[in-house]
Order: structure tokens, then C-alpha cells, then sequence
């Protein structure tokens, strides 16, 4: 039998990852604010997601998802969102015009506030503090004052997402992303690595099939797909107060489903995915697309009945499995989870997080990501899918348009010295930078490439048979 779902059952169940909050009349006057503030996406949006991660379960797109660790108060800035926004522009470009995929492009931004900790309490020189979870709930410093989570941040991190969702709006379907100013979101480029030229290269071809098409008539002017792209926010459902303020009942649709309204897709981590607890019994209600993050610790027998949960009627695109297994495990831990799956029928999307198992500490001490293990991981994901005969779906990245040095190598050399540096500036973990990003973007769009070489063969060898 299935049970009740409510916007609060989530309460009754066991909970991970929980701020304390001192105040209980305070955090309950602070969510009913939340709750009649305005949602900040909408169920027809929400939808149109669904239908087009549908597509990516079959085969037929690819998700590109990324943003910063954590989104802050202190960095929060126009060009910051632009920057992020144009190198997810430039790859989605890379993915689209080098192997004709289309891409749905997802931020992880205009919500992503809340953080998981490995540990609940941070002791420096003896001083024991609560960690910081991210500035929805508490502040970096490391202060008493800091450290205590503050209801109030939950409405500042609510203006700063819709703020940050009304300039991604504009930048999508305000001219900023049409097409034809392709060599526009290359010019701030300081460095003239390999990937930013290699992407002048594709620009130029990109703009020249452009000029043919509009001598065929066909202009940004006429077809506002040239002119206009759909860009969707999402992030980890890790504070249920917020989000159980901002579920909505949606009245388009006659059915009314409390919808969840804080993003289009919302996550569950890989320390909150409980069958049995909180973060799972609240997203199982909301029809929204749903993430689950799958680490190396997760069995074939559990994530059968995650998504049993989270899908029982095996909807296509509300599921995307976000794999993040570690560069030296991807290879052994990840085919026993995609046979599992395609032996249910179930209906998911593949994505592959290869930051999240590849973090490791530089002799400095500091925390970083070798953009070697990334793209390791992410080669070793592409090949699982080719051999298991799935369709790798889609990927899931932290990273930024700035020019931090937080992963060591890639194209700009990033050394451990470099990790010392002012720019290494990540509120939680180690992003890719633009250059080290777009890199991957052609590493991506070789391997799509070889997956539908691999389905062409395959095609080839049926018919002649
Ligand atoms: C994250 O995406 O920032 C995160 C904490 O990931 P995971 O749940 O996979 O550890
Ligand atoms: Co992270």
C-alpha cells in the first residue's frame, strides 16, 4: 500500500544533514513568510523539463548541468552569473554543433544555498564550532555568531534566486543568447589556451552555417530557436523548511499537484538518500524531475528501491540517476547499477558527476580536484554506457566562468601553488574554471560522438543480417 504523501510528511520520518535551528517559533514565522512570497518557477516550465529529460532517457539529448558548489551571498554579482551562464552557453555550442545532440541546459544556480557536511562540528586550535552548511542556513566565519543558523537567511537566499532567475531569464530569451553573437561569449577570454581557440575554430564554422541559413531565409529574426534557448535552475532539496514553503499547488492542470517551485529539478544528495527517510518521502510527491545522487557506497538492490520510490509509475524524465563514483571506481562500481536498471525497465536518465569522488588534499592541505581524475571518471562513464548499451545522458559539473584555480592541471596548468592563491575562492568545493570546462565540453562531444558510431555500427550489422 501507498502512503499518504503531504507537504509535511517528510516531517514524521528520520532526517540527515539537519541545521539546528534555537528558535522553533522563529523558523516557523520566517517559512509562513516564505510561503506566501511568489514561486519562483512554474508547473508549465516544470513540464516542458520533464518532456525534454524524457528525451534524454531515450537516447535523443544531453544534459548539461552545472554551477558552483554553493552559491553566496558575498559573490553575489551580475558578471559572476554571466560568466557561469556563457562558458554553459560555449558548451552546450561545443555539444550541439560537434555531434548535432540537442542539450538542455540546467544551472545549478538560483538556489543551491544549502550544503551536506561530512561532519556536524568543525574544531580549529581546539575551538569546537557548528560547520557551515551554506549561507541558506549559516555564515563561513568562524565565529559563535556565524556558525548559529539563522531562519532569516532562508528569505535573502529566496530574493538572491529570483533575482539571479530573473537575469537568466533575460540572458535566455533577451538576445544574449542568440546564436549568431556565438563569438561574443569568447571575447573575455585573458588566456589563449587550446580550448578557448579550439572554440574560435568552431565559432567561425558555427557562424558560417549560420550565413547559409539566412540565405535560405532562415535568421534569429524568423525562428526564435536561433534567437531564444530554454535554460532550467536546479539544486540539492537539502533544506526541507524552504522547500516545503515553496511547494505550491498548481492549478493549470486540474489535478493540482503540490509542485515544488524553488527549481525546475531538485536533487537528493548522496548523504541524504535514505529510502525510508526525509529528503526521499518529500520529493517522492512533487512532480517535479528528480535527481538522485548514486556514490560508490549504493547497491544495485537499494537504488532498485530508490527508484521504486521515487518512480513507481516509471515516468519517463522524472528520474536522472547523477553518478559520482571517483575516477577509480566508475569502471568496477557502475555497470552493476545500469544492468539493475535496464533489467527492471526502468526509465532514467544517466548523468555522471565526476567532481564529487575525485575531491583529494594537496600537500597544502587545501582541497582540490585533478582535472585528470575528472575527465578520467568522465571517459570511464561514457564507456560503461557504450558497453552496457545505454545512452550516456548527460552531466552534472561545479564549475564557474571566472578563472579560479581550484582543480590542479587541465589546459592552464593549475598548480598546487596555485590552489594558495586569491583565486581560489570556492564557498564549499573545488570548481572547474571556463577554460578547464570548456575542454571537457570537447571531450564530451568526442565520446557522444563515438556512442553514436557505436549505434550506427550497431544498426549496420542488424540490417546486413
Ligand atoms: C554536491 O553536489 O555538492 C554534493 C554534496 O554532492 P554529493 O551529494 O554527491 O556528495
Ligand atoms: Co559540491
Amino acid at each position: 500500500m501507498v502512503e499518504e504523501w503531504s507537504r509535511e510528511s517528510w516531517r514524521t520520518k528520520p532526517i540527515c544533514q539537519v541545521p539546528g535551528y534555537r528558535d522553533q517559533t522563529l523558523l516557523a514565522e520566517t517559512t509562513a513568510r516564505l510561503g506566501r512570497l511568489p514561486p519562483l518557477v512554474f508547473a508549465g516550465e516544470i513540464r516542458r523539463l520533464k518532456d525534454q529529460l524524457a528525451l534524454a532517457a531515450d537516447g535523443k539529448a544531453f544534459v548539461l548541468q552545472g554551477g558552483d558548489c554553493a552559491e553566496s551571498f558575498a559573490d553575489f554579482e551580475t558578471n559572476h552569473i554571466r560568466d557561469t551562464f556563457r562558458v554553459l552557453l560555449q558548451m552546450a555550442a561545443v555539444l550541439a554543433f560537434g555531434c548535432g545532440v540537442p542539450v538542455i541546459r540546467i544551472g545549478r544556480m538560483a538556489g543551491q544555498f544549502a550544503k551536506p557536511r561530512s561532519s556536524d562540528i568543525e574544531e580549529v586550535k581546539g575551538v569546537r564550532l557548528p560547520s557551515y552548511r551554506g549561507d541558506m542556513i549559516n555564515g563561513m566565519d568562524f565565529t559563535e555568531a556565524a556558525r548559529e543558523p539563522d531562519p532569516e537567511r532562508m528569505i535573502k537566499a529566496y530574493y538572491q534566486s529570483a533575482a539571479t532567475l530573473n537575469l537568466l531569464r533575460a540572458f535566455s530569451q533577451g538576445g544574449y543568447a542568440d546564436l549568431s553573437r556565438v563569438h561574443e561569449w569568447t571575447l573575455e577570454f585573458v588566456h589563449k589556451q587550446p580550448p578557448a581557440l579550439r572554440f574560435q575554430e568552431l565559432a567561425d564554422r558555427l557562424t558560417e552555417s549560420l550565413e547559409f541559413m539566412a540565405a535560405c531565409g532562415i535568421t534569429s529574426r524568423t525562428t526564435p530557436q536561433i534567437r531564444e534557448i530554454e535554460f532550467f535552475t536546479s539544486h540539492e532539496a537539502l533544506l526541507l523548511p524552504y522547500e516545503e514553503a515553496l511547494t505550491r499547488r498548481d492549478s493549470t492542470t486540474g489535478g493540482e499537484p503540490w509542485t515544488a517551485t524553488s527549481a525546475h529539478m531538485l536533487w537528493i544528495g548522496d548523504r541524504t538518500r535514505q529510502a525510508d527517510g526525509a529528503h526521499v518521502e518529500f520529493l517522492r510527491g512533487v512532480p517535479n524531475p528528480i535527481g538522485l545522487k548514486c556514490g560508490p557506497s549504493l547497491a544495485a538492490d537499494d537504488l532498485l528501491r530508490l527508484i521504486d520510490r521515487l518512480n513507481p509509475r516509471n515516468e519517463p524524465g522524472r528520474l536522472t540517476l547523477i553518478i559520482r563514483m571517483g575516477h577509480d571506481k566508475v569502471l568496477e562500481k557502475l555497470p552493476p547499477l545500469v544492468r539493475a536498471v535496464k533489467a527492471a525497465g526502468c526509465s532514467v536518465v544517466w548523468l555522471s558527476d565526476p567532481m564529487h569522488g575525485n575531491t583529494v588534499k594537496a600537500a597544502s592541505g587545501v582541497k582540490t580536484r585533478p582535472f585528470e581524475s575528472i575527465a578520467r571518471e568522465l571517459q570511464g562513464f561514457f564507456k560503461v554506457c557504450r558497453d552496457e548499451g545505454v545512452h550516456a545522458g548527460g552531466v552534472h559539473f561545479e564549475m564557474t566562468g571566472r578563472d579560479v584555480t581550484e582543480c590542479t592541471g587541465g589546459a592552464d596548468n593549475v598548480t598546487d601553488v596555485d590552489l594558495l592563491s586569491e583565486d581560489y575562492d570556492t564557498a564549499c568545493d573545488p570548481r572547474l574554471n571556463a577554460n578547464q570546462s570548456l575542454e571537457l565540453a570537447f571531450l564530451m562531444a568526442e565520446e557522444l560522438r563515438a556512442e553514436k558510431q557505436k549505434r550506427r555500427d550497431a544498426r549496420r550489422a542488424a540490417a546486413a543480417l
